[in-house]
């Protein structure tokens, strides 16, 4: 970029915007930024407080702001050899909830003019509006439609109220918002900049993730006890930077070394140190006044990530690339998990996550799986041979639903949550919902440290690697995987049962080779996506242990090409959706070999009856008969154990949806109006 901005700016800058493209899946209709004003170095304009940080906010995605950021700060940006000793900034991508996306709704949200107090916010205030009627009445005037906008207001308000009289500044920043944080009610992760205390930030989170990166520290150091720690270190040469984001995926490229922020926790970085402090949000509540929080101290962690996994590599976009690495993310997921051979030549599984409780999940009265989206799809496709391996009853609950209607929990539940972020909001709430009613609660998740593999009692991670794509595809796979592990790891070991859990464990080691071979239908795919262009719907039936794979295929088409599709379980057919079938609408029947195959032979029979336009996926060599009495294109698959059968159907139906997207010219990794990482309710 070619604009006249000085070294350390534009190395400020990019460590910034750098953060947001890589939180851009989260949410891609708006960003803004705050950084220090160069003004605040200038000799000539002493002034007893910094002057106002600069905000930018712009709408669209983040190569938009990039550029008018530029544009602006080159501008103003008056003294071209400033150096920045310490400077803390701040940046945000946005997915809307509160108000459409425009600049005055992006985030950093300010006090008003001057930006005594700016924020940055990833969750809901539910109590936004009694906040905002308050401050109105106070004086405070309101520019945009964010829940937001209250909470750097209310830290003007308290810290305006602090100060009355004297004119000394009587409180700190951490006092400031271990306040305004004692009003809020709903979800968030929040920092704060003011210009009051430059050179600090304060972030704090109730419910949204919030990670805390630390760059240079040594690797034994444990953080939060002090500021003099930190100091200390700067003067031995080891000079600091400190991140911190939504999720870890942004600070990779600087650091591994991370503390995941607990809710309630009020992290300060100040001068190039970090402090943290818990904060009791009951008690505040009842002590009035500012409350007084216990200092913590923690070890770092360190992140299994790396840079690479959040780089597309030879692909175009990241579905694409996701799509096609499952058959090494499935290796992973299986990795030391399968036993197959040794002296006893014994095949069993080995999960170590749930060991201290397979007892407990066994004598559980039913099992419920617990999800929204794509990983409900993936639960679905396991519930029928988590039921034939253990014989507990297992019901589905879409997350939003169960707590929608309060539905009946108890004890003697075993409630699985499966998440590939572990964030989701309406998962989380329905995990609170399941400890709360004593059920033993299990997490699937692809989030090493998120909340729901924290707040479960035990789980299974599905190492599926990084998944950025907002549409999601490889940990579909990968927690169809560790579900089918988690009925054999459930399931009894019966001399009836073994040559059934013997060919599912073969199939399983196998499953890689089979989705590689599957991934060859590219082409065919693309060339299908291209006869499908122009059409308004699309619909997918299939039944078995394959209805998960209509509903996953209609979602991918749905939420990436933007064309209507459905998924019909193809038993309920002539209850309704045979009035939609003609000779136009184009239906994908999923007929692959396994128990229901007969009977989705006749309701082919009785979709050519109608003359409807088929595509069929079937197992390789059936293509003649599946087509018999009927014209119809096919999609031959190879055939697997049935029950892994949805892991290679899918994939031709993700490649449809991908090549689709592309060809109608659509963003494929950032879907109109969707985000990836859902923390909101
Ligand atoms: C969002 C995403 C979906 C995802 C769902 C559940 O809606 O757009 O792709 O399936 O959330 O996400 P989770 O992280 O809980 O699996």
């Amino acid at each position: 970029l070619n604009y006249n901005v000085n070294r350390e700016r534009r190395y400020i800058l990019e460590v910034l915007f750098n953060g947001l493209r890589r939180l851009e899946y989260r949410g891609y209709d708006s960003a803004g930024i705050s950084i220090d004003s160069s003004f605040s170095r200038d000799p000539n304009t002493p002034s007893p407080i910094s002057p106002p940080p600069l905000v930018f906010r712009q709408e669209g995605n983040i190569e938009s702001l990039v550029k008018s950021v530029y544009q602006d700060v080159a501008l103003t940006d008056i003294n071209l050899e400033e150096s920045f000793s310490i400077h803390s900034g701040i940046a945000h991508t946005r997915w809307a909830t509160h108000g459409e996306p425009a600049p005055r709704n992006s985030h950093p949200q300010t006090s008003g003019a001057g930006n005594d107090f700016l924020v940055v916010h990833n969750g809901v205030i539910t109590n936004y509006e009694v906040l905002k009627e308050t401050l109105v009445r106070h004086g405070f005037t309101f520019e945009s439609e964010t829940d937001t906008e209250v909470i750097p207001k209310l830290a003007k308000f308290v810290f305006d109220k602090a100060n009355e009289g004297d004119g000394d500044q009587n409180v700190t920043f951490s006092q400031v918002v271990l306040e305004v944080m004692r009003h809020l009610e709903g979800a968030y992760a929040l920092i704060f900049k003011s210009r009051h205390y430059p050179n600090e930030l304060i972030a704090c989170k109730r419910g949204s993730p919030l990670v805390l990166g630390v760059k240079e520290l040594t690797e034994d150091m444990s953080i939060g006890a002090s500021f003099h720690d930190v100091k200390h270190l700067s003067k031995e040469g080891h000079p600091k930077e400190l991140f911190l984001s939504s999720d870890a995926h942004a600070l990779v490229e600087h650091t591994k070394k991370v503390l995941v922020i607990e809710d309630g926790e009020v992290v300060h970085l100040k001068d190039g140190g970090v402090s943290i402090l818990k904060f009791d949000n009951d008690k505040g509540k009842h002590s009035g006044g500012l409350s007084r929080p216990a200092s913590v101290q923690r070890a770092l962690s360190v992140l299994e990530m790396e840079v690479e996994q959040i780089n597309k590599g030879k692909y175009e976009h990241y579905m694409q690339k996701e799509i096609h690495e499952q058959p090494e993310s499935l290796t992973t997921t299986m990795r030391g998990r399968l036993i197959r051979g040794g002296s006893c030549k014994a095949k069993t599984v080995l999960l170590g996550g749930l060991k201290d409780h397979l007892k407990t999940i066994r004598r559980s009265r039913r099992i419920v799986f617990i999800g929204c989206g794509t990983s409900y799809n993936a639960a679905l496709a396991a519930r029928p041979i988590l039921e034939e391996l253990s014989g507990i009853p297992v019901t589905m609950e879409i997350a939003s639903d169960l707590l929608d209607r309060q539905g009946p929990i108890y004890r003697e539940d075993t409630a699985v949550f499966v998440s590939q972020s572990g964030e989701t909001a309406d998962t989380l709430l329905a995990l609170q919902y399941a400890l709360e009613n004593g059920a033993l609660c299990v997490g699937i998740t692809n989030t090493v440290g998120s909340a729901i593999a924290r707040n479960t009692h035990c789980g299974v991670h599905i190492n599926a690697g990084c998944e950025i794509g907002v549409a999601s595809t490889k940990a579909y796979t990968s927690q169809i995987v560790v579900m089918a592990m988690l009925a054999l790891a459930i399931g009894d070991d019966t001399i009836s049962s073994q040559g059934r859990r013997e060919a599912i464990i073969d199939g399983l080691f196998d499953l890689p080779n089979k989705v590689r071979e599957v991934l060859k239908l590219d082409q065919e795919m693309k060339d299908l996506a291209k006869l499908l262009i122009a059409e308004q719907s699309l619909l997918v039936f299939g039944r078995g242990y394959n209805y998960a794979t209509a509903l996953e295929g209609a979602l991918k088409v749905k939420e990436v090409a933007l064309m209507h599709s459905e998924g019909i379980l193809a038993g309920e057919m002539k209850h309704g959706p045979l009035a939609l079938v003609d000779e136009n609408l184009p239906i994908v029947v999923i007929a692959t070999r396994d128990a229901c195959f007969s009977k989705q032979q006749s309701v082919i029979q009785q979709l050519h009856a109608r003359k409807g336009r088929l595509i069929v996926m079937c197992s390789k060599g059936d293509a003649m008969s599946v087509c018999a009495g009927g014209s119809c294109r096919v999609i031959e698959v190879p055939q697997v154990e049935d029950c892994l059968q949805p892991v290679v159907n899918v994939v031709p139906l993700q490649l449809l949806a991908y090549h689709l997207t592309v060809i109608r010219g659509y963003n494929v990794d950032q879907p109109r109006n969707l985000a990836k990482s859902v923390t909101t309710q």
